[in-house]
């Protein structure tokens, strides 16, 4: 039955120019390279400049995703960012992008908090926005400044994560309404509150008047990981009635090489159909699958035609999957 299909039609990413490596950390904290590389599959990850905010990282990423596209922000009908690293509590650092970018003013604009799944997260709403017809053409944006809120003298988090940003636009178009499309194909998201001690920053407006710092019980976020990361990836490819060995890639949140490599042999992939970017990003929270998806698309490692399962799993704890034909 003919429907109507979130075609993927621009990427962007960007990445602050500074990097630091392992080595350098173990100048800063009790670590070593050797302990990062095998509990996380970690090398290097970039950091902000102080003035470098979450939005200067989107501006970016979302400028390369409107150039990929060959369309002008002002063909956009909605902007959408999920980050947990924003500008200023309020207003929703995703007007402040949609202004610099040059979207027309009334253009809905707003953010999403859903951590590490953030990237599926506002997929979804995105999705469903082009789905219903309140939007043609819209922008997804993740972006993160997560080493803002990393505390730089605690080993056990401020070695995992990183900055960076990704982006993809998003266009409507009349589908089949088969797994043979092109677009988001499926999409399911989740969360379960009772899971919010494990994993959260110390702080916040509303109970400290700070950001806070992060913090997460590691091992109870990593049993939960692998099981959610795969139910998030199963159901959306049931959903369709797509199997594990249809798909050509599996672009899972990065956090950690061994939750990866877990993931990828819970559904029984090949290596190789694991993208693999957490050894040079971190943990980049909501940005990391649209900056490994658009770094991937950069380099021609993914192209149109590709069937490509999008899963994530973070604090709150949310976790959810999409099911994509690039
Ligand atoms: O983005 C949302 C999703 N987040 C995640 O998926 C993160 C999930 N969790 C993890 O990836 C892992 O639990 C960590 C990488 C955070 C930790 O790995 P682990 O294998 O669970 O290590 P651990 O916490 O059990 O620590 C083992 C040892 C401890 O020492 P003792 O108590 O055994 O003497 C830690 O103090 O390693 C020590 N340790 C470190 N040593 C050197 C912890 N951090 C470090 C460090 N360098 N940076």
């Amino acid at each position: 039955m003919k429907c109507i299909r979130s075609e993927i039609i621009g990427h962007g990413h960007f990445l602050p120019e500074k990097v630091l490596t392992n080595d350098d950390l173990a100048q800063m904290v009790d670590t070593n390279d050797e302990w990062i590389s095998t509990r996380t599959g970690i090398k290097s990850r970039h950091v902000a400049a102080e003035k470098e905010y979450t939005s200067d990282l989107a501006f970016n990423a979302a400028q390369m995703a409107l150039k990929t596209a060959g369309i002008s922000a002002a063909e956009l009908d909605a902007v959408v960012l999920a980050t947990v690293t924003p500008d200023n509590t309020t207003p929703a650092t995703s007007a402040k992008i949609a202004a610099r970018l040059g979207v027309k003013a009334g253009t809905p604009a707003f953010d999403i908090s859903a951590a590490c799944s953030g990237f599926v997260y506002a997929l979804t709403m995105a999705d469903n926005m082009i789905r219903l017809g309140q939007a043609k053409t819209a922008l997804v944006v993740c972006a993160e400044t997560l080493s803002k809120i990393t505390d730089w003298t605690d080993r056990n988090t401020c070695v995992l994560f990183g900055d960076g940003a990704g982006a993809v636009v998003l266009r409507a178009a009349e589908g089949e309404g088969t797994a043979a499309d092109t677009g988001v194909l499926a999409t399911k998201v989740y969360a379960d509150g009772s899971q919010f001690d494990n994993l959260l920053t110390n702080g916040g407006v509303s109970t400290t008047q700070t950001a806070g710092h992060i913090w997460m019980n590691g091992k109870e976020v990593f049993k939960y990981a692998i099981n959610s990361l795969a139910q998030g990836a199963e159901d959306v490819m049931s959903m369709c009635g797509v199997k594990a060995e249809d798909l050509d890639w599996l672009i899972p949140h990065q956090a950690n090489i061994r939750i990866i490599s877990g993931v990828g042999q819970k559904l029984g992939l090949p290596e190789e159909k694991v993208v693999v970017t957490v050894d040079h990003h971190g943990n980049t929270s909501a940005a990391s699958i649209p900056l490994a998806l658009s770094e991937c698309m950069e380099a021609g490692k993914i192209k149109k035609g590709d069937l490509v399962v999008f899963n994530a799993m973070g604090a709150g704890f949310t976790w959810g999957g999409a099911l994509v034909r690039i």
